[in-house]
């Protein structure tokens, strides 16, 4: 696979879409242009833009299954992902029947009716439904993308020429770049750690690698595996580590198993035997290239058990 190509979806998609297009649109032009003479490449050429884009189209959905089955992503980006699914499968077969039509009207020599013609325009409608929400996939909840700008990570950047501002400071009066967020604390580095706090984001650090591990028992060592454990991932809310592990946990593993996190801590309080952590975190392919499949803020707390730091509360977004 090329590199920066998460899988051949989006290289196929770019030939459905657009050999259909065309043959929807010269189709409507051959119908408008009826029994006229001069017009006749012009059907054979949408003849062989449908029949091409229909047999491509079945590579695209099957790269979009595997796609699917393969680019991590959230809850939000699952319900969009099934919903793309299902009008691009109910338009592929809107398209395959239309192919199969046109291929018998052609060995009777029938003229491109009416009938087709709304045919045509109806899978094109789909075609369009279903190519704006892939794109949405992308733009909207970056499945695929290989890294986002890092300016609330690092609070935009400064141009080596001099000029005194950064592209979070100043493009979102201009109307560039998202506006950033204004007081995102910076990442404390691992150095300016006391021995306490180290320890407490070790104990972080040794629960996301656990995640991780393909095992659902791993997490366990660094959790208080128990009923006061709390975990809010966006709209979910699990109360007790059982919960999470049997109804949240599990149906990620596999995906989870392909990727590692990096956490960068913005904020920790430790009292006594209470840790407070507010931290980013970004999700990477475990090998391969670096890619940078998002991330989110959160926040936790931890207490000092006999044989370490346990994780008590997770709260991400
Ligand atoms: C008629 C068939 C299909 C069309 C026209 C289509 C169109 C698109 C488009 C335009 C994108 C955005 C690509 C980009 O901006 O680079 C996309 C992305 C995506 N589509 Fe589809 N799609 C089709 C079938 C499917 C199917 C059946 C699935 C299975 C769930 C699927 C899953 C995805 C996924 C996961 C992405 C995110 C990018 C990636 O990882 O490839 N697609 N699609």
């Amino acid at each position: 696979m090329i590199e920066i190509i998460p899988n051949w979806h989006p290289v196929l998609v770019h030939f459905t879409i657009a050999l259909l297009t065309i043959a929807a649109l010269l189709f409507l032009a051959a119908a408008f242009a009826g029994r006229n003479r001069a017009v006749h490449g012009i059907e054979t050429t949408a003849n062989w833009n449908l029949w091409l884009g229909a047999g491509l189209t079945v590579l695209t959905v099957a790269a979009g299954l595997q796609a699917a089955g393969s680019v991590t992503h959230d809850d939000a980006a699952h319900l969009a992902m099934d919903n793309h699914k299902f009008w691009a499968l109910g338009t592929t077969v809107l398209f395959l029947l239309v192919a199969l039509w046109n291929a018998w009207r052609v060995r009777r020599g029938h003229s491109v009716g009416v009938a087709f013609t709304l045919a045509m325009v109806i899978a094109l409608a789909g075609l369009t439904a279903t190519g704006l929400r892939g794109a949405d996939l992308v733009y909207r909840h970056g499945l695929g993308v290989m890294a986002l700008p890092q300016q609330v990570a690092d609070g935009g950047h400064d141009h080596e020429s001099g000029a005194e501002h950064s592209h979070a400071e100043t493009d979102a009066t201009e109307g560039g770049h998202a506006p950033a967020v204004a007081n995102t604390p910076k990442p404390i580095s691992q150095s300016r750690l006391s021995p306490a706090e180290a320890e407490v984001v070790a104990a972080l650090t040794a629960y996301h690698a656990a995640l991780t591990s393909g095992d659902a028992a791993a997490p366990e060592a660094f959790v208080l595996a128990d009923e006061r454990f709390l975990m809010i991932e966006g709209k979910h809310f699990n109360q007790g580590w059982t919960d999470y592990r049997d109804n949240h946990l599990k149906a990620e593993l596999a995906d989870l198993a392909k990727v590692r996190f990096r956490l960068s801590i913005l904020g920790i309080q430790v009292d006594g035997d209470l840790a407070t952590v507010s931290f980013m975190f970004n999700v990477l392919p475990k090998s391969g290239p670096e890619m940078d499949f998002g991330g989110g803020r959160a926040s936790a707390s931890l207490v000092r058990a006999g044989d370490g730091w346990k994780l008590q509360q997770l709260h991400t977004s």
